[in-house]
């Protein structure tokens, strides 16, 4: 038990991570919550209304603490006429084949920030993390006066320092083998998990959170040992029952195996670590995000519709061929057994 499982009243030292676009649902949340972990929500991608709806579905669930996590925004890049084109030329081939017309780029590329912050706000969960970026200090204010836990993602030690010096709470801190995006700022740096976690824990003096490949208890230890408060564990709940993983997505993580992770920007325009398939091998301009993100909704739509695991983001880390199924209490108790 250390200060960090003790403030937010936890029985085990694993946050469920939050998995923006589907697999981070309430169930999901509120089950490894009620086993004695942190349940999270990945609300990146929902509305405020959106984010509302789900803080109280969890809250349905279980009256134990959970987070809900955002992406800071960047300015909207700036794209010339051409490279749409040429964007959308390379995906034209690829909507034609599920059947779709060519993609376009409407005007909505991303949520509202600020409304998005307020519902989680609202909402009053134990933490809120975020990714991409610094929150400012009258953020996190607020979410101190709100008595909500801040906590940021670094993937290098700088920006770790970066993020203490803004006054966070706990600093996730993301190594090179993790699944989904990148959730520094600075560049995209691949740190070794358990190297990251002894810098920031030398580094800064607030709560490190470990993230990055750790699939098993003996994993969970090691981080632990490395000085880490917490770990964060994303890919290890991807199969769970509660899971919001669609269904080819689940069958492209159970046929995995080492080595089949790449880091893409084919889907979002920013670096990504998910299993190979066509679009991480074919797409070779894409759109700054979040334009590519935008650009490339429909066919991930379509693609999970249509049962494509060839044509859908399958975010994951290179411990997926570790993964399994079960129930989130199931999966929990397999990254700590005590
Ligand atoms: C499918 C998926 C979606 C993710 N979405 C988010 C997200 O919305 N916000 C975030 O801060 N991190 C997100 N992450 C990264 C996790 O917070 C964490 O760094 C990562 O899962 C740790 O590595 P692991 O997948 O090997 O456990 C995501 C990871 C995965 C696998």
């Amino acid at each position: 038990m250390n200060a960090l499982m003790e403030r937010l009243g936890l029985r085990v030292p694993v946050i469920q991570a939050p998995m923006a676009g589907g697999p981070s649902t309430p169930e999901l949340a509120a089950a490894v919550s009620e086993a004695g972990g942190l349940g999270s929500l990945g609300a990146a991608y929902l509305t405020a209304g959106q984010i509302g709806a789900a803080g109280e579905a969890v809250r349905a669930l279980t009256a134990r603490p959970f987070g809900i996590n955002l992406f800071i925004p960047g300015p909207l890049p700036e794209v010339t006429t051409a490279e749409v084109e040429a964007a959308i030329a390379e995906l034209a081939p690829l909507h034609t084949e599920l059947g779709l017309p060519p993609p376009t780029l409407g005007e909505r590329v991303r949520e509202d920030f600020d409304a998005q912050f307020r519902a989680a706000l609202e909402v009053r969960p134990a933490v809120f993390s975020f990714a991409f970026g610094r929150l400012g200090a009258a953020r996190i204010a607020a979410l101190r006066a709100a008595g909500i836990l801040a906590v940021g993602t670094a993937t290098g030690g700088v920006e770790a320092r970066a993020l203490a010096a803004d006054g966070v709470d706990a600093i996730v801190v993301q190594g090179g083998a993790a699944g989904g995006h990148r959730g520094g700022w600075t560049h995209d740096e691949l740190e070794d998990t358990l190297h990251l976690t002894r810098v920031a824990v030398w580094a800064v003096n607030v709560p490190v959170i470990a993230a990055g490949g750790l699939m098993d208890a003996a994993d969970v230890r090691a981080a632990l040992g490395a000085g880490a408060s917490l770990a964060q564990c994303g890919t290890a709940f991807l199969r769970a029952d509660e899971a919001g993983t669609s269904a080819p997505y689940r069958g492209a993580l159970a046929s995995a195996g080492p080595g089949d992770t790449t880091l893409t920007r084919a889907f979002s325009g920013r670096m990504a670590r998910g299993l190979a398939n066509r679009v991480t091998a074919g797409v070779r301009c894409p759109l700054p995000f979040p334009l590519q993100n935008a650009l490339t909704r429909e066919l991930r739509a379509a693609a999970a519709r249509l049962g494509r695991a060839d044509f859908l983001s399958l975010w994951a880390g290179e411990g997926a061929h570790r993964g399994r199924e079960g129930t989130a209490a199931e999966l929990l108790a397999g990254l700590w057994d005590g």
